[in-house]
């Protein structure tokens, strides 16, 4: 690997995703090479701590990793690790981060590339980016200044065009990597390889052969300890506007140019472009939402700890989305997500038109009529891809039957498979923006969700409305059934 010189300001150094994703992350790149003698990491919280203490944070963060943490290696990443306590809303404070950043530049010479990683709560993004530029703690000596933000990014439109706008007051548009986690998922990476690698795909990738696309995030686990979060968030700000966004612009663009960052985008772009912005009459009829019953002891969410017992926040969404350009037009996408579903899982099921004349099929003889052909790509827990075609069975006379043509990744492998906060931390590393969202995505994708929010936020819903461990309402199967259509996936 090419050895990346960087020096990282990380806010929120203490917390739980950094504990659990980024320190690990990085140390694989740290054993991977990819991060060497010139990689420094200052971090940053309220709690107080000495070098030492946060190094013994980060060491512990490893051997929750299932990381070995005590030999020679690790000891040598470690020392690369140092700590500021700071108030994120002190402003005269920031000139301490500054020199320390200066400092330890020099001594790592980290050649000025550094990356400021906000791992906090979302209302500081705005005021902490901006410190950061009229604090004087980007480097000016033509090293590079990248920002790196976490979810969420903003809760409509309007606040996230002024989030937005907070950045650009310190960061190009070019330094801002906004992070949507399942951009680093193995097999959603593989989308853009399925579809412009092989033209058995790609030439059927459209209305006249595809016709209908499901995606489906479904979580076993409810709202645990975060409905202080979620009770504000719902299923739709969770997860749709950026997940399954993301994933639906991947399936439904153009091909870009090149595959290079600013081709894929204009292409994303594109697409979320043409996606049809409900009125509220279509938004009424093509999106669903849910919230989980009680189940044996388990409380129903209105029951959940820090959730007000008339809370009508959704947990669980499924919508058709329609995209009005050439390629789609006529072929909906079905989306799904929510909590306490049947499991844990999550796949894209692409469903071919069934051939116009089934030649098969005497409706005397009790032949079953052909099955449409069905690409799944399996994104988790297993990552693989599987091909549903027509073959005739083996038995006398003749009849067909479904057959799949399956490639999953074998578990040694899958153990190889980077983690995707590796993988991203990876991309920023190297300045590729192709795994992050774009303001352009982020702003089309809330202009979107906000159209739906409206119109569920004008009625008061029939909660609750599924049963746990179930695949949510029953309005979510009629919202198919109604287009003589079903979810692949049923129980
Ligand atoms: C996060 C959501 O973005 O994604 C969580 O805030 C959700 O509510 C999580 O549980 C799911 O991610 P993964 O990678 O476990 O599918």
């Amino acid at each position: 690997a090419t050895e990346r010189d960087a020096e990282f300001l990380m806010f929120g150094a203490t917390g739980d995703l950094a504990k659990r994703k980024l320190y690990p992350s990085l140390y694989n790149l740290y054993q991977k090479g990819t991060l060497g003698t010139h990689f420094v990491l200052l971090g940053t919280s309220r709690a107080k701590l000495n070098d030492d203490e946060f190094r013994d944070v980060v060491k512990q963060s490893l051997v929750h990793a299932g990381e070995k943490a005590d030999t020679k290696e690790a000891a040598e990443f470690l020392s690369r690790f140092y700590y500021v306590q700071h108030d994120v809303t002190d402003k005269a404070h920031y000139s301490v981060l500054r020199d320390r950043l200066n400092e330890l530049d020099k001594k790592y010479k980290a050649n000025g590339n550094r990356i400021f990683y906000l791992s906090m709560a979302p209302q500081f993004f705005g005021p902490v980016a901006g410190y950061i530029k009229t604090e004087g703690l980007q480097s000016t000596n033509g090293g590079f200044n990248r920002l790196v933000i976490e979810k969420p990014f903003g809760r409509d439109f309007e606040s996230a065009k002024k989030l937005n706008d907070e950045l650009s007051k310190s960061f190009d548009e070019n330094q801002i990597f906004r992070i949507d986690h399942y951009l680093g998922k193995e097999m959603i990476q593989n989308i853009m390889a399925l579809r412009f690698g092989n033209t058995v795909l790609e030439s059927l990738w459209n209305n006249r052969y595809i016709d209908n696309i499901q995606v489906t995030l479904a979580e076993k686990l409810g709202v645990e300890e975060r409905a202080g979060y979620y009770d504000n968030s719902g299923a739709l700000r969770d997860m749709v506007q950026n997940h399954i966004m993301q994933i639906v612009s991947l399936l439904a663009m153009e091909q870009p140019v090149a595959f290079l960052d600013s081709d894929i985008r204009t292409e994303k772009v594109k697409a979320l472009r043409s996606l049809r912005v409900y009125d509220v009459a279509e938004a009424a009829t093509n999106f669903i939402r849910g919230q989980y019953g009680s189940y044996g002891d388990e409380p129903d969410y209105r029951h959940e700890d820090d959730v007000p017992r008339d809370s009508n926040t959704e947990t669980f969404v499924a919508g058709k989305l329609l995209f009005d350009n050439y390629r789609w037009s006529g072929t909906p996408f079905y989306i799904r997500t929510g909590k306490k579903l049947a499991g844990k899982f999550t796949r894209i099921d692409v469903v071919f038109k069934k051939p116009l004349v089934d030649i098969f099929a005497f409706p005397q003889s009790g032949e079953k009529p052909l099955s449409a052909n069905v690409l799944t790509i399996f994104v988790e827990p297993n990552a693989g891809f599987s091909l549903q075609l027509n073959a005739k069975n083996n038995e006398p006379g003749f009849q067909t039957e479904p057959v799949n043509l399956t490639y999953m990744i074998d578990q040694a492998h899958s153990d190889q498979t980077p983690e995707p906060y590796e993988r991203l931390l990876h991309d920023v590393l190297k300045g590729d923006g192709t795994n992050f969202s774009s303001w352009s995505e982020v702003a089309y994708s809330w202009k979107f969700v906000d159209q739906i929010r409206r119109v569920w936020d004008l009625s008061e819903p029939d909660f609750p409305n599924y049963t746990p461990y179930s695949m949510g309402p029953a309005s979510a199967h009629e919202l198919l059934e109604r287009d003589h259509r079903e979810w692949v996936y049923h129980l």
